[in-house]
């Protein structure tokens, strides 16, 4: 952790005009704003738009934005503590070591190198294995080998001034089931080093050289390792995966390996889980494409169904490439060349399209009843299917493997979807607000930004359930000072529309009138929607034949009708 006074001195200090103009020479004064071409987007006309004085950027373009360590963490992708660091040197404030890494951890990260460079130094002793699995190049990879034996690496690590203890909590070495001390868990293995982000090693996975079980023994997680926060070979795919603008994910260390020779570099793997959302979302700081290359097992198919979840989940584009005739790529490549590997990643297609080819080639739809049960499977998948366009061309297709009629599938579909809607029909119905009632809102946090007095007129008015489009922004509004909004850290969808609000040119001129009409426009699109909900509820109650309740419903709606004639004058 990097102690809080160092991170307000570097707010204070950095000035992010200068920091930003580094990166974005075109960057100029204009008006009250700095404007530029954006460096998140290509653009012709800049858009891209810094404040010096509330410390903000934005792009009118691509709606990038944030505040100066946003903009490092986007621009030289990093995580926060990264990004002070940056620009504490280029103001000149060290963010030194022992604030960077409380020193504890910095101890493990030592051990794990040296552990590293001890197995390293025993890659000699499985030439042979190296030469049968057809590494070409392990030092890339580190890779090394950990000797036969009860306590080699302890001995080692012991001799350099290592404590039993710390080497214990890096998972290197296991108690001694009996009496005291102990062994060291990696034995006759080949061992391939993981490491974080940054580079430095953090665990460890080890392959049986010899038929042992298990296949692969890994480091278990540790105070600075975290299986399902890390992802093998990261560290050197990123830039690659920055540049393709894609990542391939494989699910063996082996396979990152063959796939890294054979010259695909943006490769990467999990580590002996299944994908997590923790690094599904580390991914997503490089990129919004993944295909995955997983094993042709059914065990890999499974797997590779939960990871596209997973990735679809945090907004990726999702391929799959397949692998006939081989277990996985990296048998593929072994066996047909990185040629024809090269090919099944350029022909991989997208994930729902992939899922209907084979579900097809599971039925022999020949037969009548096989094509039903396909089209069934396929119905189920494509009514889940919420993106309009992606569902019509799915439709097309599916029908045309199937040789049916669009018209049929379209059918099933409609009745799968309204008969999983069936049991919301009675459910509240929300009117949508129109864009006269979001544009009412967004004055309004306009006016409560520039204008102390419009909070509490506002409160007098409304209560939160009163807004619609941007309730979660009133709600900061309701709780926080008008600064502190302007300096928030995180980002959402939130963070985007309030900077556009705070870096609009103009200050709003005649504030009374207009707060008026925005509180009333924003009623008059309430009580609409209450009327609505009336009259739902009044045609239901006629139909039951309850006359009670409807009497009581027709006049509040009576009621309504008048204030709203006050409003719309
Ligand atoms: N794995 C694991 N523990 C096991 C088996 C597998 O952690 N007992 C993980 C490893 O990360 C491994 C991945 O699952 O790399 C894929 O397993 P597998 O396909 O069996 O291994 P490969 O990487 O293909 O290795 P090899 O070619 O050496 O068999
Ligand atoms: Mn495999």
């Amino acid at each position: 952790m990097i102690p809080e006074n160092i991170i307000n001195e570097i707010k204070e200090k950095a000035d992010i005009v200068s920091v930003v103009s580094s990166y974005v020479p075109s960057l100029k004064k204009k008006g009250k704003n700095h404007l530029g071409l954006c460096p998140f987007h290509s653009e012709k006309t800049a858009s891209f738009t810094v404040s010096q004085e509330k410390g903000l950027f934005h792009c009118f373009g691509c709606g990038e934005g944030g505040n100066l360590f946003s903009f490092i963490m986007k621009m030289e992708k990093v995580d926060f503590a990264e990004a002070v660091k940056i620009i504490g040197e280029k103001i000149g404030i060290t963010v030194g070591a022992q604030d960077f890494a409380p020193s504890q951890n910095n101890k493990f990260y030592n051990l794990m190198e040296i552990a590293c460079k001890f197995y390293e130094s025993h890659l000699d002793e499985v030439n042979e294995y190296i030469d049968k699995r057809k590494i070409k190049n392990p030092k890339e990879f580190r890779l090394g080998y950990a000797p036969d034996g009860w306590d080699n690496l302890l001995n080692y690590l012991i001799n350099k001034g290592a404590i039993a203890e710390d080497i214990e909590r890096c998972g290197l070495i296991l108690p001694r089931q009996s009496g005291s001390g102990f062994y060291d868990r990696f034995r006759n293995r080949l061992i391939f080093p993981i490491a974080d982000q940054r580079g430095r090693i953090v665990g460890f996975g080890g392959r049986a050289i010899g038929g042992e079980d298990p296949k692969y023994l890994n480091s278990p997680d540790s105070v600075i390792f975290n299986k399902g926060e890390n992802l093998y070979n990261l560290n050197a795919a990123k830039d690659f995966i920055k540049h393709q603008k894609f990542a391939v994910l494989v699910e063996g260390y082996m396979d990152v390996v063959g796939c890294f020779e054979a010259g695909l570099k943006n490769v990467l793997a999990p580590l002996g889980t299944s994908l997590t959302t923790k690094q599904a979302q580390l991914l997503s700081r490089f990129t919004d494409v993944a295909i995955i290359a997983f094993d042709s097992d059914s065990a890999g198919q499974l797997a590779s169904e939960r990871t596209q979840e997973i990735l679809k989940e945090a907004g990726f584009d999702v391929r799959i490439a397949s692998f006939p005739e081989a277990k996985d790529p990296d048998e593929f490549i072994k066996k047909f060349g990185s040629e024809k590997f090269f090919d099944s990643i350029k022909k991989s297609s997208p994930a729902t399209e992939f899922k209907i080819r084979r579900i097809i080639n599971r039925f022999n739809i020949k037969e009548a009843e096989g094509k039903s049960k396909a089209a069934h499977e396929i119905i189920n998948i494509l009514s889940l299917e919420k993106d309009k366009i992606l569902k019509s061309e799915y439709v097309k297709l599916a029908a045309k493997l199937l040789n049916i009629g669009v018209e049929i599938l379209i059918d099933e579909i409609q009745n799968q979807t309204t008969y999983k809607n069936k049991g919301y029909n009675l459910k509240r119905t929300t009117s949508k607000p129109n864009s006269k009632v979001k544009e009412a809102e967004k004055t309004l946090i306009r006016l409560i930004l520039e204008w102390e007095d419009a909070l509490p007129k506002i409160k007098d008015e409304f209560t939160l359930d009163n807004f619609t489009e941007y309730k979660d922004i009133f709600g900061l509004l309701w709780m926080k000072s008008a600064s502190e909004i302007s300096s928030l850290q995180e980002e959402n969808k939130d963070s985007k529309i309030l900077r556009e609000i705070i870096l609009s040119e103009e200050p709003i001129e005649n504030k009374e009138e207009i707060l008026t009409d925005c509180i009333n426009a924003i009623k008059s699109f309430n009580i609409k929607s209450k009327m609505s909900e009336l009259r739902n509820a009044m045609l239901l109650s006629e139909k039951e034949g309850k006359t009670e309740p409807l009497k009581s419903m027709n006049e509040e709606y009576l009621k309504l009708n008048e204030i709203l004639r006050t409003l719309v004058r």
